[in-house]
């Protein structure tokens, strides 16, 4: 292998090595019934281990039923859940990839149609119940709403907080319990934890609201009970909005205290998304809930800022997402010191073997035996028609 090419460099993580610096960004595919992980996910998440990811993520999982976000989210509330997962988490490990799992409450962002049924993304209402989509109650720090037209939530009492960190704690070790080496906490695009950082969301006049220190408490306190009911040879990551994108919302300098803080607590990677709090994450959108325009189009590496940040203001390492397409793209963010990880969504979805296609260009280790052995005779195909190409041409 080619030493100079960062993406395929390992990276150990406590007692955890990835072998290369991709990472699949958690996608929800709102295809589980009841909390539970379908035919579908071992599919989809599989394809992204054939691919030769270093670390392949899960989609949000619910740490509670009134977490999802839609009825079709996937859940770790309960054993049974967990165990359904077991077997892609083996499949993961067996590529030699790792297996994480990102954690979540979505908040007052509850209780909503999944994006690609009629109205998707809105507030679940009766019309949905009809279909046996029944809305229910969300929590949140305080009684305000997502936008204009959405349920009020309920304001989470201190017995509801108490219940919560329980969950993800529960949560945490029902995920380790089945093999996952590494855990994401959920704390942005305006889900619950982000909802108690960012001053646009949490009014609250307890010690759970007011200063910064008062909002990051029970973020905070989360990730010390998520990171004491782990293995410490197990990574934890935290994904926030490094910033709202609002007037008087979430800045990057208050990231920066954040990241201070979850770094002293024994969070290993920051993973840096924007916005969320009052409508869709910047990556879709303004977050003005307006549908994506030629103004508002994120370019490629629209968050490397934010990753870059902070890891130079503090301890913290970095991994940066958003609009990463190329292979030269993702080795610059690294070789630059823009982060420590690179994720992909939906470029990866486009193509499960991004990781094995970006070596090929980038010069990495091309070797066929990173790839799958039961697909070696494609590859040999392939390098054989290169081959006639070069000679002919
Ligand atoms: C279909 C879809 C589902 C997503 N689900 C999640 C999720 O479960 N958790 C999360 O933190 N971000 C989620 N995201 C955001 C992605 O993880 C990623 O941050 C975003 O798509 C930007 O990266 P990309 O430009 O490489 O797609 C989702 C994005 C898409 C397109």
């Amino acid at each position: 292998m080619s030493d100079s090419v960062k993406l395929f460099e390992p990276l150990t993580l406590r007692g955890c090595t990835l072998p290369n610096r991709i990472v699949v960004s958690p996608l929800c595919q709102y295809s589980a019934e009841d909390g539970f992980a379908q035919p579908w996910h071992f599919a989809h998440l599989s394809a992204f281990a054939r691919g030769k990811a270093g670390l392949v993520f899960t989609e949000a999982t619910a740490v509670e039923e009134r977490g999802r976000i839609t009825p079709r989210c996937l859940g770790i509330w309960n054993d049974a859940q967990a165990e359904a997962i077991r077997p892609i988490v083996e499949f993961i490990e067996s590529m030699g990839c790792v297996p994480g799992i990102q954690l979540a409450h979505a908040g007052r962002k509850a209780s909503t149609r999944a994006p690609f049924v009629a109205k998707g993304g809105s507030p679940l209402t009766d019309e949905d119940a009809a279909r046996g989509d029944l809305p229910w109650q969300a929590v949140a720090p305080s009684p305000l709403p997502v936008a204009d037209g959405w349920p009020v939530p309920r304001e989470l009492t201190s017995d509801d907080l108490d219940e919560v960190r329980t969950a993800f704690v529960a949560a945490a070790r029902r995920a380790c319990a089945v093999g996952f080496k590494v855990i994401e906490l959920h704390m942005a695009h305006g889900y619950l934890l982000h909802s108690f950082l960012s001053p646009l969301a949490n009014q609250r006049g307890d010690e759970y609201g007011g200063d910064i220190e008062g909002r990051m408490r029970f973020p905070l306190e989360v990730v010390q009970a998520v990171r004491a009911a782990m293995p410490a040879d197990a990574p934890l990551f935290a994904r926030i909005s490094a910033v709202d994108g609002r007037e008087g919302g979430w800045s990057l300098e208050d990231s920066a205290v954040l990241c201070a803080r979850m770094a002293q607590l024994g969070v290993d990677v920051v993973d840096c998304s924007s916005g969320g709090i009052g409508g869709a994450p910047r990556f879709r959108s303004d977050d003005s809930g307006k549908p994506l325009t030629a103004d508002s189009a994120r370019t490629p590496g629209f968050q490397v800022p934010y990753a870059r940040a902070m890891r130079e203001q503090t301890e913290i390492m970095s991994m940066a997402v958003g609009v990463i397409i190329e292979p030269q793209q993702a080795e610059d963010i690294l070789q630059s010191g823009g982060a420590d990880l690179v994720a992909l969504g939906r470029e990866l979805m486009y193509d499960p073997f991004w990781p094995l296609h970006a070596a090929e260009a980038l010069g990495a280790d091309s070797d066929y035996r990173m790839w799958p052995e039961q697909y070696a005779w494609a590859v040999d195909r392939r390098q054989q028609i290169k081959r006639l190409n070069e000679s002919s041409g």
